[in-house]
Protein backbone atom coordinates (compact mmCIF):
# COMPACT_ATOMS: atom_id res chain seq x y z
CA UNK A 1 0.00 0.00 0.00
CA UNK A 2 1.41 3.55 -0.89
CA UNK A 3 1.70 5.71 2.20
CA UNK A 4 0.00 9.16 2.53
CA UNK A 5 2.94 11.65 1.34
CA UNK A 6 3.86 14.13 5.02
CA UNK A 7 5.60 17.19 5.40
CA UNK A 8 9.08 15.30 5.75
CA UNK A 9 8.19 13.42 2.44
CA UNK A 10 6.68 15.97 0.29
CA UNK A 11 9.81 17.42 -0.91
CA UNK A 12 12.16 14.70 -1.76
CA UNK A 13 8.59 13.78 -3.61
CA UNK A 14 7.99 16.79 -5.80
CA UNK A 15 12.27 16.69 -6.72
CA UNK A 16 11.98 13.32 -7.71
CA UNK A 17 9.16 14.02 -9.51
CA UNK A 18 10.59 16.71 -11.55
CA UNK A 19 13.64 14.58 -12.11
CA UNK A 20 11.62 11.64 -13.54
CA UNK A 21 8.72 13.22 -15.63
CA UNK A 22 9.80 16.92 -16.32
CA UNK A 23 11.20 16.13 -19.42
CA UNK A 24 7.75 15.16 -20.67
CA UNK A 25 5.79 17.46 -23.08
CA UNK A 26 4.07 19.90 -22.21
CA UNK A 27 0.62 19.67 -23.86
CA UNK A 28 2.08 21.39 -27.44
CA UNK A 29 4.36 23.73 -25.81
CA UNK A 30 8.18 23.84 -27.09
CA UNK A 31 9.26 23.82 -23.94
CA UNK A 32 8.86 20.53 -21.36
CA UNK A 33 6.17 20.79 -18.62
CA UNK A 34 9.71 20.75 -16.07
CA UNK A 35 11.29 23.64 -18.06
CA UNK A 36 8.37 25.43 -17.98
CA UNK A 37 8.03 25.29 -14.98
CA UNK A 38 11.33 26.40 -13.67
CA UNK A 39 11.05 29.33 -16.05
CA UNK A 40 8.65 30.68 -14.33
CA UNK A 41 10.18 30.24 -11.00
CA UNK A 42 13.12 31.76 -12.23
CA UNK A 43 11.09 34.78 -13.63
CA UNK A 44 9.19 35.24 -10.14
CA UNK A 45 12.83 35.02 -8.82
CA UNK A 46 14.66 37.72 -11.06
CA UNK A 47 11.65 39.89 -9.97
CA UNK A 48 12.18 39.51 -6.58
CA UNK A 49 9.27 38.47 -5.03
CA UNK A 50 8.96 36.62 -2.37
CA UNK A 51 9.19 32.94 -1.53
CA UNK A 52 5.61 32.58 -2.30
CA UNK A 53 5.00 33.19 -5.50
CA UNK A 54 8.45 31.82 -6.54
CA UNK A 55 6.81 28.50 -5.15
CA UNK A 56 3.91 28.98 -6.68
CA UNK A 57 5.18 29.74 -10.12
CA UNK A 58 7.24 26.48 -9.62
CA UNK A 59 4.72 24.06 -8.80
CA UNK A 60 1.27 25.86 -10.35
CA UNK A 61 1.14 22.67 -13.01
CA UNK A 62 1.96 20.13 -10.92
CA UNK A 63 -1.71 19.22 -11.62
CA UNK A 64 -0.17 17.40 -14.71
CA UNK A 65 1.58 15.07 -12.48
CA UNK A 66 -1.37 13.95 -9.96
CA UNK A 67 -1.41 10.26 -10.79
CA UNK A 68 2.15 10.05 -9.22
CA UNK A 69 -0.13 11.27 -5.93
CA UNK A 70 -2.08 8.14 -5.69
CA UNK A 71 -2.50 7.44 -1.68
CA UNK A 72 -2.07 11.06 -0.05
CA UNK A 73 -5.08 12.31 0.78
CA UNK A 74 -7.09 15.16 -1.61
CA UNK A 75 -9.90 17.14 -1.55
CA UNK A 76 -12.99 14.82 -2.16
CA UNK A 77 -14.19 14.87 -5.45
CA UNK A 78 -11.04 15.25 -7.32
CA UNK A 79 -9.86 12.53 -9.49
CA UNK A 80 -6.21 10.48 -8.52
CA UNK A 81 -6.54 10.11 -12.69
CA UNK A 82 -3.77 12.12 -14.85
CA UNK A 83 -5.23 14.85 -16.74
CA UNK A 84 -4.73 14.67 -20.23
CA UNK A 85 -7.73 17.05 -21.53
CA UNK A 86 -5.90 20.15 -19.46
CA UNK A 87 -9.42 21.05 -18.38
CA UNK A 88 -8.78 20.39 -14.52
CA UNK A 89 -5.26 20.16 -13.49
CA UNK A 90 -5.20 23.09 -11.80
CA UNK A 91 -8.22 21.78 -9.50
CA UNK A 92 -6.03 18.62 -9.34
CA UNK A 93 -2.83 20.58 -8.33
CA UNK A 94 -4.56 22.79 -5.72
CA UNK A 95 -6.07 19.33 -3.77
CA UNK A 96 -2.29 18.37 -3.58
CA UNK A 97 -0.61 21.00 -2.95
CA UNK A 98 -3.33 21.95 -0.18
CA UNK A 99 -1.85 19.63 2.55
CA UNK A 100 1.43 21.12 2.88
CA UNK A 101 1.32 24.67 1.63
CA UNK A 102 0.45 27.74 2.59
CA UNK A 103 -3.04 29.20 0.90
CA UNK A 104 -1.80 31.67 -0.78
CA UNK A 105 0.70 29.06 -2.93
CA UNK A 106 -2.69 26.57 -3.14
CA UNK A 107 -4.83 29.73 -4.74
CA UNK A 108 -1.97 30.71 -7.16
CA UNK A 109 -2.08 26.93 -8.39
CA UNK A 110 -6.06 27.21 -7.92
CA UNK A 111 -6.42 30.07 -10.27
CA UNK A 112 -4.07 30.27 -12.72
CA UNK A 113 -6.33 29.35 -15.71
CA UNK A 114 -9.26 31.54 -14.23
CA UNK A 115 -6.23 33.99 -14.27
CA UNK A 116 -5.96 33.34 -17.83
CA UNK A 117 -9.66 33.94 -18.69
CA UNK A 118 -9.60 36.75 -16.50
CA UNK A 119 -6.87 38.55 -19.01
CA UNK A 120 -8.46 37.68 -21.69
CA UNK A 121 -11.54 39.10 -20.70
CA UNK A 122 -9.89 42.88 -19.41
CA UNK A 123 -6.25 43.38 -20.76
CA UNK A 124 -6.34 43.94 -24.32
CA UNK A 125 -3.50 42.61 -26.35
CA UNK A 126 -3.25 39.24 -23.88
CA UNK A 127 -4.90 37.15 -25.73
CA UNK A 128 -2.66 37.66 -29.00
CA UNK A 129 0.30 36.73 -26.67
CA UNK A 130 -0.87 33.48 -25.66
CA UNK A 131 0.44 30.25 -27.22
CA UNK A 132 -1.26 28.31 -29.88
CA UNK A 133 -1.41 25.43 -26.91
CA UNK A 134 -3.37 27.97 -24.38
CA UNK A 135 -5.77 29.45 -27.19
CA UNK A 136 -6.40 25.87 -27.60
CA UNK A 137 -6.85 24.81 -23.92
CA UNK A 138 -8.54 27.96 -23.40
CA UNK A 139 -11.70 26.99 -25.06
CA UNK A 140 -11.84 24.20 -23.04
CA UNK A 141 -11.48 25.81 -19.79
CA UNK A 142 -14.65 28.16 -20.69
CA UNK A 143 -13.10 30.88 -22.95
CA UNK A 144 -13.14 34.79 -21.16
CA UNK A 145 -14.60 35.77 -18.01
CA UNK A 146 -17.80 37.12 -18.40
CA UNK A 147 -18.11 40.49 -16.53
CA UNK A 148 -19.74 38.61 -13.37
CA UNK A 149 -17.01 36.64 -13.36
CA UNK A 150 -14.64 39.16 -13.78
CA UNK A 151 -15.55 41.14 -10.79
CA UNK A 152 -15.81 38.65 -8.34
CA UNK A 153 -12.17 37.25 -9.84
CA UNK A 154 -10.81 40.71 -8.43
CA UNK A 155 -12.39 40.67 -5.03
CA UNK A 156 -10.33 37.69 -4.09
CA UNK A 157 -7.94 38.08 -1.41
CA UNK A 158 -4.93 37.08 -3.28
CA UNK A 159 -6.09 38.59 -6.99
CA UNK A 160 -2.46 39.88 -7.16
CA UNK A 161 -0.62 37.22 -6.84
CA UNK A 162 -2.87 34.81 -8.60
CA UNK A 163 -2.53 37.27 -11.74
CA UNK A 164 1.76 37.54 -11.27
CA UNK A 165 2.04 34.02 -11.13
CA UNK A 166 0.36 34.12 -14.50
CA UNK A 167 2.00 36.18 -16.14
CA UNK A 168 5.45 33.69 -15.07
CA UNK A 169 3.42 30.86 -16.49
CA UNK A 170 3.22 33.15 -19.68
CA UNK A 171 6.84 33.99 -19.77
CA UNK A 172 8.28 30.15 -19.04
CA UNK A 173 7.68 28.89 -22.54
CA UNK A 174 11.05 29.37 -24.17
CA UNK A 175 13.09 26.98 -26.23
CA UNK A 176 16.17 26.38 -25.03
CA UNK A 177 16.41 29.03 -21.99
CA UNK A 178 18.60 27.39 -19.50
CA UNK A 179 17.69 28.22 -15.79
CA UNK A 180 18.45 26.73 -12.33
CA UNK A 181 16.85 23.71 -11.41
CA UNK A 182 14.58 22.38 -8.75
CA UNK A 183 17.24 21.75 -5.94
CA UNK A 184 17.39 25.59 -6.27
CA UNK A 185 14.23 26.15 -5.26
CA UNK A 186 14.58 23.42 -2.10
CA UNK A 187 15.06 25.65 0.74
CA UNK A 188 12.10 28.10 -0.55
CA UNK A 189 10.03 24.70 0.05
CA UNK A 190 11.31 23.43 3.12
CA UNK A 191 10.68 26.80 4.62
CA UNK A 192 7.16 27.54 3.32
CA UNK A 193 6.16 23.37 3.97
CA UNK A 194 7.91 24.62 7.49
CA UNK A 195 5.50 27.47 8.18
CA UNK A 196 2.09 25.89 6.46
FE1 LIG B 1 1.81 26.62 -16.77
Amino acid sequence: MVQPLSKQTIIPFLTEIFERRGTEEYLGEQVTIGAHMLQAAHFAQQDGHDDIVIAAALLHDVGHFTGDFIGMPLAEGTAFMEDSTDRQHERAGAAVLDAFFPELVVDCCRYHVAAKRYLCAREPGYFEELSAASVHSLSLQGGPMSDDEVAAFESHPHFDAIIAVRRYDEAGKEPGLDVPGFASYVPILERLVAAA
